[in-house]
């Protein structure tokens, strides 16, 4: 049974149980800051889990795409060596929102097993938490596993909870006891059955693990009991494959062979000419081919920080493999194609952004060549004959500053007979950890336990909220009864008006007020996702839980944001039509000030183009259509042609914002009609990363007053260059053909001055044993008047030895000079000049006939000139 084959009987399977089949979300999760990678099935249902969010069904499946390198669930460093971990992979998965319980979640699993896939009942083995004797039960008494086939796994990972059995999406959020489903490949293949010391060999294979989601950890380790227990299940579609397929390896299933034989031939034509088809390194090639295109679908793109340092990272891995095989030009990113080939059909998003993922893989493989090509350089200038190891010190700089992988380092140096210095390396690797940042990136970005109601948001259609109650007072991240005047806090309403930041969009500030306090509100940000921190200070009496209060927003702010938040959907659009539609979001920030816009986009955007651009968003604004927002379902959505944002985890229903021509997914506050933004300029246009562009721009009285600064600037230089504005680059350019006219005009008086003081100087010269020697100081001469100078005395005295000075504010410039028959016996300008330009604390050289230098010590210049008679006869 082909991969696509097991995909559709697995969903079709559980649809027939009442489930709703569920697109995969992206592998970059939307709105979840607790989590590098989509890594599980679940991740898109979270806050249903969680009882903040509600779905139309209480049962669905998907076939979703996952990632686990990086964060609490990562298989980086196992890929190629075992028959069964990736980076990406497909994750089959059922789940029950408060619906089903174990009972039913153990026979669906069991019939799909045994009576669709027609696995032998025999070569199957189950895991259960040790504590959940009701799942041994319904394993054993139910399905009639016999006991020798079921294992209890405890604790087993150092702590309450920390089990293989007890499976938690990340260090907080929906978690429970599990039981795994575990397949024998038999007596042929090395590993012993789960919870034995062999089990991490590849017999026992475990295919399907069934959560039964019963707690929500949240940050302090506590575990709260989830509303209703539910049912979260995953199976790796490749181990399933390469049981169903009569294999022992995911890398022998249909999908993974057409992959390795694409990365063979790669390889191959990159110099490896007919590398081991069998080697670890073509299949971690193979599997990270696969994790590094669906990231930069998802709208990843290589870089130094958080999601697009991992996607380096894997990138880089797959290309030094295909080095270690002998390639020594790109090849990584023309296993594209094979990939769409296989994947594009169950995965359309792949097969749209195949010209994109393909140029995004290329352009870092050919700047990750060029780093192992410079790191070579320096590795093989320390590697000199007869070294036995290599300074530590140097291995981590190559690493470091280089990006010089450490194991290539190893590799090389194996190959010499050389070891390299692991104490030293690991001592700079310490010191550069403490150094670094703390890591933590994606926390929760208020981290404060909440379980109060949800807050209302009126904030669409209202900036008022008169009976706004408080449920929740936190003072330095700690939740307290009530704040007093003075204090800093953040404050959780059940209604209100104020825009919690998200979608880019800043949050509100404003002010609560009641008859005996007011709190200013400084921002608003989210705790959870429908729960709205007001974060400020209490500026009269206090705030305590259960106070009532006017939430009253700061209108002006609001409308500023509200209009660049409009105008950037407006612009979005505009780029598209002008750039085309390989434009896509990469970030976003509005607030009141302006709108920050990031998009891909391979080239600096030109002056015609902005000009377009505005001339496109203000043609709409001058339209005034109405701006409307509708709720609809996510399929409505997509098929109303509404622009979608990569890396968004949409919910069933969505928002859909129309203005003018612009129809976008939207959750944000915008304008009742186009005519509102008023005025929109472009007023930067920048790069910020390899194939990313920035934008900013200003709307509405920004905009005017944006315009009026720059009429001021103009004004000014018009006033100080006495014209008309109007006049003012004719203007400009008739002073500025002025001034190239005066400095021709300089240089040549400069030039005639040298001519004149070289025939006042030649009386100067003194006859030192048969030689003219001549010094003398240039009152106001710049370097190239000395040089000039020198060339004139050098024709017309016809033999001698020249050197001349001059000062220059605190500098000294020098220039020797010495005619052939004098370079004939050995004098040298460029040595006379650095004799004298040491005396006057500079130094400097040249060729023999003409040489120049510079000084610091203008004291000095005198003495120094009068010793190169000195010089002179002592070379005689
Ligand atoms: N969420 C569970 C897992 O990933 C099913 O193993």
């Amino acid at each position: 049974m082909k991969a696509a084959e097991i995909r559709s009987t697995f969903l079709k399977f559980f649809e027939s149980k009442g489930h709703q089949i569920v697109a995969s979300s992206p592998v970059v999760p939307g709105d979840d800051p607790t989590l590098l990678f989509t890594n599980a099935g679940m991740n898109q249902f979270k806050d249903v889990f969680l009882g903040f969010d509600k779905r139309a069904y209480s049962r669905a499946t998907t076939s979703q795409k996952c990632i686990r390198a990086g964060g609490k669930h990562n298989d980086l460093d196992n890929v190629g060596y075992t028959a069964r971990h990736h980076t990406f992979f497909e994750m089959l998965g059922n789940f029950s929102f408060g619906d089903y319980f174990k009972e039913d979640a153990i026979a669906y699993a069991w019939e799909l097993l045994t009576e669709h896939f027609h696995l032998p009942a025999e070569k199957l083995w189950v895991t259960v938490y040790a504590e959940d004797d009701e799942a041994y039960e319904i394993w054993n008494k139910k399905v009639g596993i016999p006991a020798e086939r079921i294992v209890r796994i405890g604790d087993n990972k150092g702590g309450r909870y920390l089990s293989d059995n007890f499976w938690m999406m990340g260090d907080t959020g929906p978690c429970g006891p599990c039981t795994e489903i575990f397949f024998d490949h038999g007596p042929e293949v090395a590993g012993g059955p789960p919870g034995s010391p062999d089990e991490n060999g590849d017999r026992y294979i475990e295919i399907w693990n069934n959560v039964f989601m019963q707690f929500n950890r949240t940050e302090d380790g506590v575990m709260h009991k989830l509303p209703k227990p539910s049912v979260d299940t995953g199976m790796g579609l490749e181990r399933l494959a390469a049981v169903l397929q009569h294999v022992h390896s995911n890398y022998s299933i249909d999908t993974f062979s057409a992959l390795l034989e694409a990365a063979k031939k790669a390889v191959d034509e990159a110099g490896a000419l007919d590398c081991d088809k069998d080697s670890a390194s073509l299949k971690v090639i193979a599997d990270h081919i696969r994790a590094c295109s669906f990231t930069i679908v998802d709208g990843i793109i290589p870089g130094n920080e958080g999601r697009g340092y991992v996607l380096r990272r894997i990138a880089r891995r797959a290309i030094r493999h295909g080095y270690k095989l002998g390639a020594r030009t790109t090849f990584f990113h023309k296993i594209v194609g094979e990939l769409v080939n296989q994947m594009g059909d169950a995965y359309p998003e792949l097969r749209q952004a195949q010209a994109r993922v393909t140029e995004v893989l290329r352009q870092e493989e050919e700047r990750f060549f060029q780093t192992i090509a410079n790191g070579m350089e320096i590795l093989e200038g320390a590697l000199t004959p007869g070294l036995k190891q290599l300074d530590g010190e140097l291995a981590f700089k190559l690493h470091d500053t280089f990006g010089f992988p450490v194991d290539l380092t190893a590799d090389v140096c194996r190959e010499r007979d050389v070891t390299v210095d692991q104490a030293g390396f690991d001592a700079a690797m310490a010191r550069q950890r403490t150094q670094a940042r703390a890591a933590g990136k994606f926390k929760m970005a208020q981290g404060l336990a909440y379980a109060g109601v949800p807050t209302a948001f009126h904030g669409y259609e209202h900036l008022v909220c008169e009976t706004s109650k408080v449920t929740a007072v936190y003072i330095d991240g700690v939740s307290v009864a009530s704040a007093k005047a003075g204090d800093d806090a953040v404050v959780v309403l059940d209604h209100t008006p104020f825009y919690a930041e998200s979608g880019g969009q800043a949050g509100d500030a404003g002010e609560l007020r009641n008859p005996s306090s007011r709190f200013a509100v400084e921002d608003t940000l989210k705790i959870q996702a429908d729960v709205f921190g007001h974060h400020g200070r209490v500026l009269e009496g206090a705030v305590a839980v259960g106070d009532v209060f006017t939430a009253k927003v700061d209108a002006e702010l609001r409308i500023k944001s509200v209009r660049n938040h409009s105008a950037t959907h407006l612009m979005h659009k505009a780029l598209r039509e002008v750039l085309g539609s390989h434009v896509q979001q990469k970030g976003s920030l509005v607030n009141a000030e302006r709108t920050r816009f990031d998009f891909a986009h391979n080239a600096p955007v030109t002056a015609e183009e902005i000009a377009k651009i505005e001339a496109i968003v203000n043609a709409e604004v001058l339209a005034n259509a109405a701006a409307s927002a509708e709720v609809m379902a996510l399929d409505d959505a997509q098929k109303s042609g509404a622009m979608m944002l990569f890396g968004e985890k949409y919910g069933e229903t969505v928002r859909v914002l129309t203005i003018g021509s612009s129809k976008e997914l939207c959750g944000g506050t915008h304008v009742k009609a186009s005519g509102d933004i008023g005025l929109f300029k472009i007023v930067s246009e920048g790069g910020v990363a390899a194939g990313v562009r920035r934008i900013e721009a200003v709307t509405g009285d920004n905009a005017l007053a944006y315009c009026q600064s720059l009429e001021n600037q103009v004004g000014r230089a018009a006033q100080a260059l006495k014209t008309a504005p109007a006049e003012l680059e004719t203007r400009l350019h008739a002073v500025l053909d002025q001034v190239k006219s005066l400095e021709k005009d300089l240089a040549a008086a400069k030039s005639r001055l040298a001519s004149a003081q070289s025939n006042e100087l030649l009386s100067q010269a003194v006859d030192v044993q048969g030689v003219k020697v001549l010094t003398a100081t240039l009152s106001g001469a710049d370097a190239k008047t000395l040089r000039e100078t020198i060339d004139k005395l050098r024709d017309k005295m016809q033999s001698a030895v020249i050197v001349l000075g001059a000062v220059d504010g605190d500098k000294v410039n020098l220039a020797a000079g010495v005619t052939a028959d004098h370079m004939a016996r050995g004098f040298k300008a460029g040595e006379l000049v650095n004799f004298v330009a040491q005396q006057c604390g500079g130094k400097g050289g040249g060729k023999a006939d003409l040489a120049m230098a510079g000084g610091t010590v203008p004291a000095a210049l005198p003495a120094a000139l009068a010793s190169v008679v000195g010089w002179v006869s002592a070379k005689l």
